[in-house]
């Protein structure tokens, strides 16, 4: 009796052939501006102790009080597969004194991340970013580079169709002087306890709120933008100044609220046209106090998550990314024994010269084998048959136009 399939757990973001040719494109073109700009591999562990993020990221947040993924291990600890990046890279900076060396600290990420949410399009319960955070400098030029380096990782896909959105979270004199009103403001509403919990915990949150009765009613709230002090007003104006003189165009939201409890300061969003509910591609901002909370010094601090999966659906939707553009350039079919060899040789030869080649294994007819490069999308398909066995040329065919020319094996690097 056939034995009963298993499938991926509920939610979960995987890339399997093709497809994963357009992950892998989108993921590297994110990655790329931060090597252009200096930023340097971190690589973390997805599981943490769990009061990291209880500290780090907030206990008032959803992604800690209602999506981790949180279980005891073997040795009675409470552990905690990673929600986000920002806290981690802090705990790692720290611990490996990177902060006692040059600042700012620059470091880039990529990897798995996992949030217990409820699952829809674009929405996924292991999900992928790439982020980058630059530590220990509080100046509005860096904040601009940030931004600047998400912005130039979507331009390298081909996204068009998103806006920035900005603002300002201010200093802690910026926010306490909020507060008060805020505070004020909240206790004459009529709230459920949950949401009055939430207001305790951090008032802000009433500004994510969804429900539409919820959102008239803080229509009216008071917002912080309003109460920036002039230390805060400064450095968000001189933000601006450097994304308007890099042409990164941005709107401004002042009512945006980030679903992490960290942010100070200047904090961003991306947000994609066309992909519905879903539409947050990226997000950053500062977070001036979140070293001193996880028990370093008192250093500030700017990055940004960009959502891998997301970037991936909105090039899919704006059609700015084809699977045939990842095809190899030359695909090698060798007509019997002897021919196999020759053809492994070859392609040994032009991969050292950076070409992708593939060979066609297994006892196909050239038919056959003809059929699965033409649907592989390769460039260039060459046959090595007895012919070819007794010179040093090859017929190398352009798969585009059919067109066959003669060619010495050892300009095949060059031809291609
Ligand atoms: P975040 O806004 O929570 O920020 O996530 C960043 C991006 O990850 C989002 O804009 C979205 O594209 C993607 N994302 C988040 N949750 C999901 C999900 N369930 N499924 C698919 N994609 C998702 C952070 O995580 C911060 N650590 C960013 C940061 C770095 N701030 C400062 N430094």
């Amino acid at each position: 009796m056939a034995r009963a399939k298993i499938s991926a757990p509920k939610g979960v973001s995987e890339y399997v052939p093709p497809r994963s040719r357009l992950f892998e494109f989108v993921r590297e073109s994110l990655i790329a501006p931060a090597r252009l700009a200096g930023y340097e591999l971190m690589e973390l562990p997805v599981f943490e102790d769990t009061e990291l993020f209880k500290r780090g990221v907030g206990e008032s947040t959803d992604v800690v009080s209602k999506e981790m993924y949180t279980f005891t291990d073997r040795g009675d600890r409470s552990i905690t597969l990673r929600p986000e990046g920002t806290a981690g890279a802090m705990r790692a900076v720290i611990e490996h004194a990177l902060d006692r060396g040059p600042l700012p600290v620059k470091l880039w990420y990529s990897g798995a991340f996992f949030r217990a949410e409820r699952p829809q399009a674009g929405r996924y319960r292991q999900f992928y970013q790439v982020g980058i955070e630059a530590i220990g400098l509080d100046d509005p030029a860096i904040d601009a580079e940030v931004i600047a380096v998400a912005d130039a990782g979507f331009k390298a896909i081909g996204l068009k169709k998103y806006r920035l959105e900005i603002t300002s979270l201010g200093d802690a004199q910026s926010r306490a002087a909020h507060k008060v009103d805020l505070t004020k403001f909240i206790s004459t509403l009529d709230l459920d306890e949950a949401t009055s919990l939430r207001a305790s915990m951090n008032p802000l949150r009433l500004f994510d709120d969804k429900r539409a009765q919820m959102r008239v009613v803080m229509s009216r709230a008071p917002l912080l933008m309003d109460y920036l002090s002039d230390a805060s007003r400064r450095h968000f104006e001189s933000v601006k100044t450097y994304l308007d003189a890099l042409g990164v165009a941005y709107v401004l939201n002042p009512r945006m609220v980030r679903g992490l409890d960290y942010y100070t300061g200047t904090t961003f969003e991306f947000v994609h046209e066309l992909l519905g509910s879903q539409s947050g591609i990226g997000g950053g901002g500062r977070y001036d106090g979140l070293m001193h909370e996880l028990g370093g010094q008192e250093l500030s601090g700017i990055g940004f998550g960009l959502g891998v999966d997301r970037a991936l659906l909105a090039a899919e939707a704006e059609g700015v990314i084809a699977l045939d553009g990842f095809a190899s350039d030359l695909y090698i079919i060798p007509l019997g024994d002897a021919a196999m060899l020759r053809a492994m040789e070859i392609a040994m030869d032009l991969r050292k010269a950076g070409k992708s080649v593939e060979i066609a294994f297994g006892d196909r007819a050239l038919k056959g084998a003809m059929k699965a490069a033409d649907k592989s999308g390769v460039r260039f398909v060459v046959v090595i048959g007895d012919d070819e066995m007794l010179t040093s040329y090859v017929k190398l065919k352009n798969m585009s136009s059919g067109v066959t020319s003669s060619v010495k094996i050892a300009s095949l690097a060059d031809a291609l």
